[in-house]
């Protein structure tokens, strides 16, 4: 069966300058998300992932274009459609969770007026039927007195409860498949958990897939099925998530896992040296090289191709790590 979303060979670049300067933000991005499965998009920042959600709902800032690639839904190619059939698919299909719910939520506007309307829009509902439904949202993301807090606005609740409502208000339309990007940095830890609890309980009782973008490997953990791992527009790396945190090939993976803090090891913290590549001048051949340490002659030259070493996931390098190695 055809997954819920295929995304191949996707190219999407900021151009400026009057076409003298194009940042490849996503260059050549391929990945799918089955149905309720959670997929996992983790890398350093500024490597492409907000990109990458913002070209398959078409919300690429004015200077953003997808250049080439494919993103299917079902089958349909996004990248063909209008922006007036992209207005019904987003809400109804593929919902977003950004990362700032005061951007999401429109301040003039109450709580039930902003969960109500992908419901009024994209399932058609009416009256009773509607605040019914707004009721039910509220209830499934645990806004406590749904009937009172449905009056608020934005600017009475908590950084917490904003993020609930945008989860309700994506639930909303019904949709198959949530893009949640980066939802929870902006809240504190334990607020966090509960979030990232709701997220996967609501994903078990409606079997929506997600995409989760993170840079949190420990959210990654808790959360996903698989994951890609994206470095200067790429995704140099995709494993199940136990295969990711057990068995990494990608020497990028493995420094990230390394620069996690270990608590009760007394080791000096670790950091990747260098810093990302400017996506506008990217370094010829691997363009993780100038920070590897396993770098050859090869590296600097020859781009490495995407190949899987067992057939399970796979890797962009022209030395992954051995499995043995891996471990240690
Ligand atoms: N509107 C824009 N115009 C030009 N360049 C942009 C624009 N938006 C993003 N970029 C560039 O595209 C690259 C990828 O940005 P993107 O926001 O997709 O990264 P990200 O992985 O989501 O990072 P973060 O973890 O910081 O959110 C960056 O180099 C960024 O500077
Ligand atoms: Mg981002």
């Amino acid at each position: 069966m055809a997954p819920l979303l295929r995304v191949s060979d996707l190219r999407a670049h900021y151009v400026g300058f009057g076409g003298t300067r194009v940042v490849k933000a996503v260059d050549g991005v391929s990945f799918s998300v089955e149905a309720g499965e959670t997929f996992g998009l983790v890398g350093e920042s500024g490597c492409g992932k907000t990109t990458t959600c913002h070209a398959i709902v078409r919300l690429l800032s004015p200077s953003g274009r997808i250049v080439s690639g494919r993103i299917e839904l079902e089958g349909e190619d996004l990248v063909k459609k209008s922006q007036a059939e992209m207005r019904r698919i987003r809400g109804r299909r593929i919902a977003t969770i950004l990362q700032d719910p005061m951007a999401s939520l429109d301040p003039l506007f109450s709580i039930y007026d902003q969960v109500a309307e992908p419901a009024y829009y994209h399932r058609s509902l009416r009256g009773r039927s509607l605040r019914q439904r707004v009721m039910e949202l509220l209830a499934a993301v645990r806004i406590p007195s749904p009937e009172r807090r449905m009056k608020d606005f934005p600017h009475q609740l908590s950084g917490g409860m904003r993020q609930r409502i945008v989860g309700a208000i994506a639930q909303a339309g019904g949709p198959r498949l949530i893009i949640a990007d980066e939802p929870t940095t902006n809240l504190d830890v334990t607020i966090q958990l509960q979030y990232l609890n709701l997220l996967k309980d609501l994903q078990r009782a409606t079997g929506v897939a997600l995409i989760f973008v993170t840079h949190n490997l420990g959210i990654v953990a808790k959360m996903c099925d698989r994951v890609g791992v994206m470095y200067a527009g790429k995704i140099v790396e995709m494993q199940s998530v136990r295969g990711l945190f057990y068995r990494a090939r990608h020497p990028y993976t493995k420094a990230l896992l390394d620069s996690i803090p270990k608590l009760g090891v007394r080791q000096p913290l670790y950091g990747i040296p260098g810093q990302p590549p400017d996506l506008s001048a990217l370094p010829a051949g691997c363009a993780f090289h100038p920070r590897c340490q396993r770098a050859t002659d090869r590296c600097r030259v020859e781009e490495p191709r995407q190949h899987s070493p067992n057939g399970d996931g796979h890797v962009r390098c022209w030395l992954p790590i051995e499995e043995a190695a891996a471990r240690g």
